[in-house]
């Protein structure tokens, strides 16, 4: 353990005065939650992904759950999502009674795969939860085609995309329903928060209703026109989002540049690097993941980094192997192999806007000394 020198964490956020005042103004207002603050933090992250609606909420789950209300998901109903992702994208089917299906991905893009979207639907499919996966965008195009086909609502869990573009647009401008998250590792941080943005009026005016506990719009305090939830987002949280909203072109331009500091310095280690962007797919930076050649023990590397004082993480387990899926619906090894494969072997390096280029000199060199 080299003792002397700092811990390279996994993740930081990027706050500044501008984001400390926002927020003092707020607290100095007294008006915590349902003040002026949220709408506009919801007109910056809808100016932000070029959408025409957004409604802020407590979380990314909160805003996934939602959405399978708007795609109708209930008792009996089938929804395909990937396996290789947070939990909650599949989570959110199970709130509301429906069983998740999982296709498998591909194994370049760590997306789902649409042929094996396509095998994947059966008479019970509802709807499609397509993830862009560590800020990759998905492939939408042939998502929306397969939608389009089979009678299937889009949900895109964008969670990890705020800043990616497909075909030259936003991801959020395409159309569909999309889920954003604010947790403090992601792009830009609220706290906790999240949001769904829309493109459908009557959409958002369900979402805005389902997230304060059913409420109409024309609704007194104590009214509630339908079962809600209270995923509101408080105007402390949308406060720092604002700063963060603010400055999301320089994050975003920073990770970026960090990114491509990792694939020059880690040009000769013997991983497979994060794919590069194409004409279609513009990533927004959320993690830097490499995967391990296979046959490397990854938690020995996982161990020699953190000996080394460098925080890592096995990003991501595949949810169908977690032991509540496996449990709850038979799942076992071997049913998504691409999936699990890239489980086994991708790790994700410490990743953040101002990571500095000695820390990453740092990791680099003691993953090419631990994969040696
Ligand atoms: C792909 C994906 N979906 C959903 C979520 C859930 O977001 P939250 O943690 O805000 O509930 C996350 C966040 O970790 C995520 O990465």
């Amino acid at each position: 353990m080299t003792a002397s020198r700092t811990r390279i964490g996994l993740s930081a956020p990027w706050i500044d005065e501008r984001d400390e005042e926002l927020v003092l103004e707020v607290l100095r207002s007294g008006w915590l939650s349902l003040g002026p603050t949220g709408p506009r933090f919801e007109s910056l992250v809808a100016a932000a992904v070029e959408a025409p609606h957004c409604a802020a909420v407590s979380s990314g789950t909160a805003g996934l759950h939602l959405c399978m209300r708007l795609a109708g998901v209930g008792p009996g109903d089938e929804v395909v999502t990937s396996p290789y992702s947070f939990v909650a994208s599949a989570n959110c089917a199970i709130y509301e009674g429906g069983t998740p299906v999982f296709a498998d991905i591909d194994p370049r893009t760590y997306n789902l795969d649409p042929d094996a979207v396509v095998a994947a639907i059966t008479p019970k499919t509802k709807a499609i939860v397509a993830v862009d996966i560590f800020g990759y965008p998905c492939e939408l195009a042939e998502l929306t085609a397969i939608c389009e086909q089979h009678g299937l609502s889009l949900v895109e869990d964008a969670c990890e995309a705020l800043g990616a573009r497909y075909r030259g647009r936003p991801v959020g401008s395409h159309g569909h329903p999309a889920v954003w998250a604010f947790y403090p590792n992601k792009q830009m941080t609220t706290g906790e928060g999240g949001a769904v943005t829309t493109h459908d009026a009557g959409e958002h005016e369900l979402l805005v209703s389902l997230r304060n506990q059913g409420r109409l719009e024309t609704s007194s305090w104590l009214q509630h026109g339908r079962l809600g939830f209270n995923y509101r987002l408080d105007d402390i949280s949308a406060a720092l989002g604002i700063g963060q909203v603010e400055k999301l072109d320089r994050i975003l331009a920073a990770r970026r540049g960090v990114a491509a500091e990792y694939a020059d310095l880690l040009a000769d280690v013997d991983v497979e690097l994060p794919i590069e962007d194409d004409v279609d797919h513009e990533r927004s930076w959320f993690v830097y993941v490499v995967k391990l050649p296979a046959g490397v023990d990854r938690d020995g590397v996982m161990h020699r980094l953190s000996d080394e004082g460098i925080a890592t993480a096995p990003y991501l387990p595949s949810i169908h192997l977690q032991s509540y899926m496996r449990e709850r619906y038979g799942f076992r090894e071997g049913m998504l192999p691409v999936s699990e494969d890239c489980s086994s072997r991708t790790l994700a390096l410490p990743f953040h806007a101002r990571l500095e280029r000695a820390d990453q000199e740092r990791v680099a060199a003691a993953l090419r000394a631990a994969i040696a």
